[in-house]
């Protein structure tokens, strides 16, 4: 598994331009993080914000854009140090203080209430990419929820684990196998097991790598249970819990080599905001909106 931090420091010179309308539709991949970036200014918005905590801002593309829709106070962390030096300079480009951003890691306790001691309290706070990369999910939503007002407003990204039951590959046998079936006796998992392989395209998706060895799936970049995120969000004191989507695909991955890429594209943009209980299969990732108790 390659290091979290050394992968960040090195796509920290790009990230931003997933965000610049000029080169979004210019990159090779099909650009989510601009949807969940709207989609979140959207929700800050409805909820009344007027502040917000990034925890694994990234080089600050998120916060920048945030103030300049809003208006309201940003102010962040990240782990790696690229990406902060990097957001620094970006938010000072954009006339904002650079140590809005500190370079903190979420796993540990006492930087986190350090930090949270120098920032005070917000009414939103958000972690966008972030928890795939940590192993402890109640810790890390212990660590968001410090940041947190009472009545405060929790956006937490997540990869959705139930796109497998749309993929029809690797993941969905993993996914059936590991989470559908897990309180289902051996023998009766090794005959779907043998069934899945002669119905499915187990060897795909093929995996993501680079030359240095810190590509996506080399690094610990974890799927999560929908409704077991909002269990993990709702022991650690939230309420009024709600799922957003982002990220759809049109058709299962596999078939998308049948289509012109920009019509593809077109047709995933076009349901970016289609919003229905379709999002938990037809999406490869979301957002939980909560609410702080107390
Ligand atoms: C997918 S990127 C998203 C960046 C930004 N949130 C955005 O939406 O553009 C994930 C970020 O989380 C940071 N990160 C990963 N693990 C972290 C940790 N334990 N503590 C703080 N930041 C972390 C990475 O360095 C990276 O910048």
């Amino acid at each position: 598994m390659g290091n979290v931090i050394d992968h960040y420091d090195g796509s920290a010179p790009t990230y931003h331009l997933q965000y610049d309308p000029d080169h979004l539709w210019q990159q090779d991949e099909y650009p989510p993080n601009f949807f969940r970036l709207q989609m979140v200014t959207r929700i800050l918005s409805e909820v009344g914000a007027t502040s917000v905590y990034d925890l694994g801002a990234g080089e600050a593309s998120p916060m920048v854009s945030i103030h300049r829709d809003l208006g309201i106070r940003v102010e962040g962390s990240d782990i790696s140090p690229e990406m902060v030096r990097l957001g620094r300079e970006h938010l000072e480009r954009h006339g904002l203080r650079g140590e809005a951003l500190s370079l903190v890691d979420s796993r540990d306790a006492e930087a986190v209430s350090a930090e949270r001691a120098r920032r005070g309290e917000f009414d939103a706070v958000q972690a966008l990419g972030v928890i795939p990369h940590v192993t402890d999910d109640a810790a890390f939503v212990r660590a968001m929820s410090s940041f947190l007002k009472p009545r405060g407003t929790l956006l937490l990204q997540f990869r959705n684990s139930m796109f497998s039951m749309f993929t029809f590959n690797r993941m969905t046998k993993e996914f059936i196998l590991d989470e559908l079936m897990a309180p289902i006796p051996q023998e009766f998992k090794d005959a779907v097991a043998a069934d899945l392989d002669r119905r499915l395209a187990a060897d795909l998706p093929p995996v993501r790598r680079r030359d240095d060895g810190h590509g996506y799936d080399e690094i610990l970049a974890r799927f999560h249970n929908p409704f077991e995120l909002a269990e993990v969000v709702r022991a650690q004191g939230f309420e009024d819990i709600r799922f957003h989507w982002y990220n759809y695909h049109p058709t299962y991955p596999m078939l998308s080599g049948q289509f012109d890429r920009a019509d593809y594209w077109k047709a995933q943009a076009a349901l970016e905001h289609e919003g229905t209980w379709r999002g938990m299969f037809l999406c490869s990732a979301g957002v939980i909106q909560a609410t702080k108790t107390a």
